[in-house]
């Protein structure tokens, strides 16, 4: 995968990406992570990324020949998502990571000052993304986590081939809790059954610890989870629980809704 972040900051991403899990990935030769500095693509003697905001009102708007020509220029003729970071997305979640995780190649566009001029979101970007709902003071941080998030989903990104499969909300659910060595910390022991060598209650075990986990944090996502055998939801039941269930055909990757919802015309673009 190839990764290109547009940001009049970039230097902010070096430290970030030059350690753990993503300079592994690099290294790896799993994705090439290229950052640029807007500014470069800015004309004039001050090179200029914003300005004021037509029809008056405070703060500063991002230019948008400078973000129109930096990804035209390292785009190409390459057609690939280009996402612009902002509070205005549609909210991150797990299933869109997985899709987006499945392209050769993405574009972000880091957005600073009170926003970016409208003609970027409705003639240059094919995806907005928000990674919650507050404000931070740009887009950078934001790509930071969405690129983190995808990266460990790459094929070979994690040591432990499932490990991003069985992550919270890989499944739709939280994971239950993790234990390692020393047996005895404080007087506080390890569950028996983790170190009884029965896989299959192992296994048993660690589901319905987060069947309860989730019950107990984020009842919500029970409604959406697929995959509750009817044992486990009348179990659900029993400890308490009154929601709905997803139906059984519900796919966790469904993004449909999530890419219509906001702009139908957009979705297909790039
Ligand atoms: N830029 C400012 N706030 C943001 C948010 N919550 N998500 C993505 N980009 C942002």
């Amino acid at each position: 995968m190839r990764i290109d972040i547009f940001s009049i900051f970039p230097e902010m991403f070096t430290s970030p990406f030059g350690a753990s899990m993503i300079k592994r990935a690099i290294d790896r030769g799993l994705v090439e992570v290229h950052t640029h500095d807007i500014r470069a693509w800015a004309e004039g003697k001050h090179q200029m990324t914003d300005d004021t905001p037509y029809g008056g009102g405070g703060g500063m708007i991002m230019k948008p020949e400078p973000i129109f020509a930096a990804v035209e220029d390292i785009r190409g003729a390459d057609t690939c998502p280009v996402i612009l970071l902002s509070p205005q997305g549609r909210v991150l979640t797990q299933p869109i990571l997985a899709e987006l995780a499945t392209h050769d190649r993405l574009m972000f566009v880091c957005g600073r000052y009170e926003g970016v001029d409208e003609r970027v979101r409705t003639h240059l970007v094919s995806d907005e993304i928000s990674i919650g709902d507050y404000v931070l003071s740009g887009g950078e941080l934001a790509a930071m986590v969405v690129v983190d998030a995808v990266v460990r989903l790459l094929p070979g990104a994690l040591g432990y081939e499932n490990a991003a499969a069985e992550d919270s909300h890989a499944t739709g659910m939280l994971e239950g809790p993790h234990y390692t060595r020393p047996l005895n910390f404080r007087d506080w022991e390890v569950p028996d059954i983790l170190r009884s060598g029965h896989h299959a209650q192992v296994a048993a075990w660690r589901r319905r610890q987060a069947l309860l986990r989730t019950l107990q944090r984020r009842p919500d996502l029970l409604q959406t989870a697929a995959d509750i055998s009817p044992e486990e939801q009348s179990w659900l039941r029993q400890m308490g629980y009154t929601g709905p269930f997803a139906a059984k055909s519900a796919s966790k990757t469904d993004l449909s809704q999530g890419r219509k919802g906001r702009k139908g015309e957009k979705a297909g673009r790039n």
